[in-house]
C-alpha cells in the first residue's frame, strides 16, 4: 500500500527568534523543508508528500520544492496552514487522496530524522498498529509544577514522576488513515501531539524507538546541533 506523508511547516518559529517562518529557515544552506521533506523521501515507501505551508508562503515553499530535486517515486502536494499545528494537519489530511491507507505525520522542524526512523514506524502500521510514536528516554528529571500565576513568582513542585516511565516523543509518527482522520474529526481539545488524538479516542499507541538525530528545531542552540550534524554527514 502506498504511503503518504503530511508535513505541517506552518508554523512560525516564535522560540527560534526573529527572521523568516521556521520551515524556510536554511540549514547549512538549504531549507529545513526540504531537508525533512528528503527525509520522508528517503523511505522508498513514500510516495506523497503534502507540505501544510504558512498561510500566505504556499507559492513560495511550491516554487522552493520545484527547485530541490526530489526522487522520481516522489509526488508532492502544497496546501496553506493554519493557526495551530493541529488545524495544519487537518488541512493537510484533507488533500490526501483515496489510495493511502498509511500516513505519516512529520514536523517540519525535525529535518535529520534518519530513514531507519521512518522506516520503523512504517512496518509497524504494516503489522496492524493503528498509531505509531517514535520515542526516546529522558535524560533529564522531570517535575509536575503548580505554574505561576505571575513570571516573578515561585512554582511549587506537584510531583516527580518516575523518568524510567517516561518517554519523549517524536516524529514522523503513523497511522491508520482512517483512525487519524476519525481522530481529527472527534478531538477538539488543543493536543501537541497526534498520536494523543488517537489515545483520546482510546486506541492503544505503539511506540518504537526513536533516533538523537530527529531532535526538533526550537531554539537558536539547535540550529547549530543541526548544521553540525549535517556537517558531519557532509551535506
Ligand atoms: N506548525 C504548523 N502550523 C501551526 C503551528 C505549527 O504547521 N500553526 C508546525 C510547525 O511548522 C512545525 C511543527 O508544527 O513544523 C511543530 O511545531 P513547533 O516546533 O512548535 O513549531 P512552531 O509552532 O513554528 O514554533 P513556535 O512554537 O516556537 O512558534
Ligand atoms: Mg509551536
Amino acid at each position: 500500500t502506498p504511503i503518504a506523508a503530511v508535513i505541517p511547516a506552518a508554523g512560525r518559529g516564535v522560540r527560534l527568534g526573529p527572521g523568516a517562518p521556521k520551515a524556510l529557515r536554511t540549514l547549512n544552506g538549504t531549507p529545513m523543508l526540504i531537508h525533512a521533506v528528503r527525509a520522508m523521501a528517503a523511505s522508498r515507501a513514500v510516495s506523497l508528500v503534502i507540505v501544510v505551508a504558512p498561510p500566505d508562503g504556499a507559492a513560495e515553499v511550491k516554487s522552493l520544492l520545484d527547485a530541490h530535486a526530489l526522487p522520481e517515486r516522489t509526488d508532492f502536494l502544497v496546501v496553506p496552514g493554519g493557526e495551530t499545528r493541529q488545524e495544519s494537519v487537518k488541512l493537510g489530511l484533507d488533500a490526501l487522496p483515496p489510495e493511502y491507507e498509511i500516513v505519516l505525520v512529520h514536523d517540519a522542524a525535525r529535518p535529520l530524522v534518519p530513514v531507519d526512523t521512518v522506516d520503523a514506524v512504517i512496518e509497524a502500521v504494516r503489522e496492524g498498529a493503528p498509531a505509531v510514536v517514535p520515542a526516546l528516554p529522558l535524560a533529564d528529571t522531570v517535575k509536575e509544577v503548580e505554574p505561576a500565576a505571575a513570571p516573578d513568582e515561585p512554582e511549587p513542585v506537584v510531583a516527580t514522576p518516575d523518568r524510567a516511565r517516561l518517554r519523549a516523543v517524536q516524529t514522523p509518527q503513523g497511522f491508520d488513515r482512517a483512525t487519524l482522520i476519525r481522530a481529527h474529526e472527534t478531538v477538539t481539545d488543543n493536543v501537541t501531539d497526534d498520536a494523543s488524538m488517537v489515545e483520546q479516542l482510546g486506541l492503544h499507541v505503539v511506540v518504537v524507538p526513536g533516533h538523537e538525530e530527529a531532535f526538533k528545531v526550537t531554539r537558536p542552540l539547535d540550529l547549530v546541533l543541526a548544521e553540525a550534524v549535517l556537517a558531519r554527514r557532509r551535506l
